[in-house]
Formats: C-alpha cells, sequence, structure tokens
C-alpha cells in the first residue's frame, strides 16, 4: 500500500503559488495519497484530500516528518517503515530559519532531512516518492537555485533544490508563468 504524503499547510494565505504546488504533487502521487492539513479551503477539492484540523491534532502513527534540519537522511530501507510522510507547506526562508523545526517539531514521529540543501515542497515531495520506490538520494540530479529570465532586464531567483529531468530542473507547470505575470510581463 502506498504511504500517505501530507502537508501541514502553513502559509497565512492559500496563495495561488501553494495551489500550483500542491497540484503538481497530486500529480506526483497521486489525489488518494495527498492529504492538505489545517486548511479549510476548498480550492483542493478536485486533486487533494484536505483537512481543517492541523496535523498535531490528528495524532499521526507511523509517520515520519520530513526536515532539513533532522540528523537521518532518508534511506529506501528505512523509508519502509513509515505509513505516512509529513511536509512543510511553507515558502523556505533564504537563508533557511528551521522554520520545519519550529512548526512541525511537537508532530509525533520520527524526522529525515533529505540532504542538507533547502527544497521546494514539491520536489521534496518527488523526493520522498522516489526513495519510497527504493531510489537512494545519492542517485539523484539536482539543481540548487533556480533563475527565471523575464524580460530582458529582470530575473526571479528560486533559492531552493529542484530534480533535473533530461538536465532540466523540474518546476511545477504553470509556476514559471505564473510568476511571470506576478511581476508584470
Ligand atoms: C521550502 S521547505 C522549507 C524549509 C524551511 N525553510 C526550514 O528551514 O525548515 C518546505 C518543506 O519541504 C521539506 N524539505 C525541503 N527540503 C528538505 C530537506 N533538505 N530535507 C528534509 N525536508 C525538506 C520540509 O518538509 C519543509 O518543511
Amino acid at each position: 500500500m502506498n504511504p500517505l504524503f501530507i502537508i501541514e499547510h502553513l502559509e497565512p494565505k492559500m496563495w495561488p503559488w501553494c495551489i500550483i504546488e500542491y497540484k503538481h504533487m497530486s500529480k506526483i502521487v497521486g489525489k488518494q495519497n495527498l492529504l492538505i492539513t489545517n486548511t479549510k479551503s476548498k480550492l483542493m477539492t478536485g486533486f487533494a484530500k484536505t483537512e481543517a484540523k492541523s496535523i498535531g491534532q490528528l495524532n499521526p502513527k507511523n509517520a515520519c516528518i520530513l526536515d532539513p534540519a533532522a540528523t537521518k537522511t532518508l534511506t529506501p530501507t528505512d523509508a519502509k517503515q513509515f505509513d505516512c510522510f509529513i511536509f512543510g507547506g511553507i515558502l523556505g526562508d533564504d537563508p533557511p530559519q528551521e522554520r520545519t523545526k519550529e512548526e512541525l517539531g511537537s508532530v509525533p514521529g520520527e524526522r529525515r532531512n533529505l540532504g542538507n540543501k533547502q527544497m521546494s515542497t514539491d520536489t521534496a515531495i518527488h523526493v520522498v516518492w522516489k526513495i519510497v520506490h527504493g531510489m537512494m538520494l545519492k542517485e539523484m540530479q539536482f539543481q540548487d537555485t533556480i533563475t527565471l529570465k523575464i524580460g530582458n532586464q529582470e530575473e526571479i531567483i528560486l533559492p531552493y533544490r529542484y530534480l533535473l529531468k533530461n538536465n532540466k530542473p523540474i518546476l511545477a507547470p504553470g509556476l514559471e508563468m505564473y510568476l511571470k505575470k506576478m511581476k508584470g510581463f
């Protein structure tokens, strides 16, 4: 049976970029395997299960909390013992401020990292999905930081680690267009 991928929504609002990333996660793990907690928003009903309670109130069993500040790295063998994987639905700070530890520190379960670089949350889900299916972290290829050119002068920097596919970073579909629109292009 597939494990459940749980995102604790921690942003003050359901921003459009959250929806874009959550949709991407659903494409990776499937609607039945994706639960977004701590939100009353109905915007995800087509592609994820949602829950108004926060993960701390749900008392998850056999949980692995993905935290860059954890001391152990998740491996395929290790991953087999968990029924669910819990992620922070937050835009990362640059430099990282250990928000996952702060926000999910009291959730019962074991903590694991995915290396010492901060990934976007949808990338972190994708990486755990691959680990659950037998791939080691060291077998994956990454790019740290994406620079999106907009117009002739401006650029947007995404200071996170992304998985590479055919030498190109995997970005949530629609994210680049959304960010460019926000900048007025
Ligand atoms: C954009 S990251 C935010 C990380 C946050 N700045 C911090 O320092 O804890 C969003 C979520 O993706 C997961 N994540 C990202 N990179 C990770 C890593 N290297 N190891 C474990 N989890 C990671 C965590 O669940 C994290 O809460």
